[in-house]
């Protein structure tokens, strides 16, 4: 008797373990998805086949964004925004590139992120033009594009499903009513315009909404319009240069906050007081631009929102579910000046 007890505690042990196995593989055919009563109730095969989760709905999302740079707080920001949209939601792996401000290295980027067969591609594109043959080829790949914060030229609507950004023209137009009320119509004013990037639509647009707004207005001159590339050293440097040409100007109109920081520090050393003697105006809104409002060096900034990474991956999820988007996706803005920026400062994001 004592000798058989082992062989039956060994059979009983045997029948469980492949018990155990054998439920173990039929929860692993669901994908391991389902909860193990799941085949425990003789359902339908059909039902079965449709609460199964398909292969494809556990894959990732696979996005290539190719950025400009980081030329300005502003990129910066909107660097962080992709990064972490990304980066915190397990259903999207981001591939990220940075193109040092050159465009024939975001046209490679592209070309990577279409060789590795992503889903969908951002890009933020650092000129207008010149884009046609390689957004051709991401369509021919099927592959959907996404325009994040500039666009391109006009009349290549159907290479991209949605740009997704600012008002450029308007933040232009802006800058210039802003200036106008300060001044009043038909006062004299000369300004000096720090443009960005040549060829960037964010620096035609601005420009563009600008002078168009100052064009009824025969004593608001441009007496100087040179490129500062969206940098702050680039643009203390071409406002040094004309400052000792020139110091009678009333206005700097930047087109972005960083250059008008550059322009400050050129001013303050020409020893002139930059806030009363020339009024600075910048685009972007960034924290800096607030700080130097709340210190009287800086008098508005145009709000351009560089927190467009959740706005994208919304674009791209509604894309995959076959919804229609938007063409243009708007950014909404504000102006800020005086009181009403130095209360915004303590909550500004970028
Ligand atoms: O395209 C947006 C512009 O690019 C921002 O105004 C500027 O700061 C950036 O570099």
């Amino acid at each position: 008797m004592n000798r058989k007890k082992p062989f039956f505690m060994t059979m009983l042990a045997t029948i469980m373990l492949v018990g155990l196995i054998a439920g173990c593989g039929s929860n692993s055919n669901n994908g391991g998805n389902k909860p193990a009563s799941g085949n425990a109730t003789n359902e339908p095969k059909t039902e079965n086949a449709a609460t199964e989760a398909p292969p494809a709905a556990d894959k990732k999302l696979v996005v290539g964004f190719a950025q400009i740079g980081a030329e300005s707080g502003w990129r910066d920001a909107e660097t962080d925004s992709v990064k972490a949209t990304f980066g915190e939601d397990p259903g999207f792996e981001l591939k990220f590139s940075d193109a040092q401000q050159k465009q024939e290295n975001q046209i490679k980027a592209i070309r990577t992120f279409i060789a590795q067969k992503v889903d969908a591609i951002g890009l933020a594109p650092v000129v207008e033009s010149g884009w046609e043959t390689v957004l051709k080829e991401a369509k021919d790949a099927n592959i959907p594009v996404f325009l994040l914060d500039r666009g391109i030229t006009k009349g290549n609507e159907d290479l991209y499903v949605s740009f997704i950004g600012s008002d450029f023209i308007l933040e232009g137009q802006n800058a210039a009513k802003w200036m106008i009320e300060e001044f009043g119509t038909g006062a004299q004013v000369n300004i000096v315009q720090l443009e960005g990037t040549v060829g960037a639509s964010a620096a035609n647009d601005r420009k563009k909404g600008f002078e168009d707004a100052i064009a009824g207005e025969a004593g608001y001159k441009i007496v100087y319009s040179q490129t500062g590339e969206f940098t702050r050293a680039k643009g203390k440097e071409v406002m040094e240069a004309y400052l000792k040409k020139d110091k009678n100007i009333q206005v700097v109109y930047a087109h972005n906050d960083d250059m008008a920081l550059g322009a400050i520090q050129a001013i303050e050393e020409a020893g002139l007081k930059p806030g009363t003697d020339i009024k600075i105006i910048g685009v972007d809104g960034i924290k800096a631009a607030f700080e130097a409002i709340a210190e009287g060096k800086m008098n508005v900034t145009v709000e351009c929102n560089p927190l467009l990474g959740p706005q994208l991956k919304q674009a791209i999820l509604d894309y995959k579910a076959g919804k229609t988007l938007e063409k243009w996706i708007k950014s909404d803005e504000d102006v800020y000046f005086g009181q009403k920026a130095i209360d915004a400062l303590p909550n500004r994001k970028y």
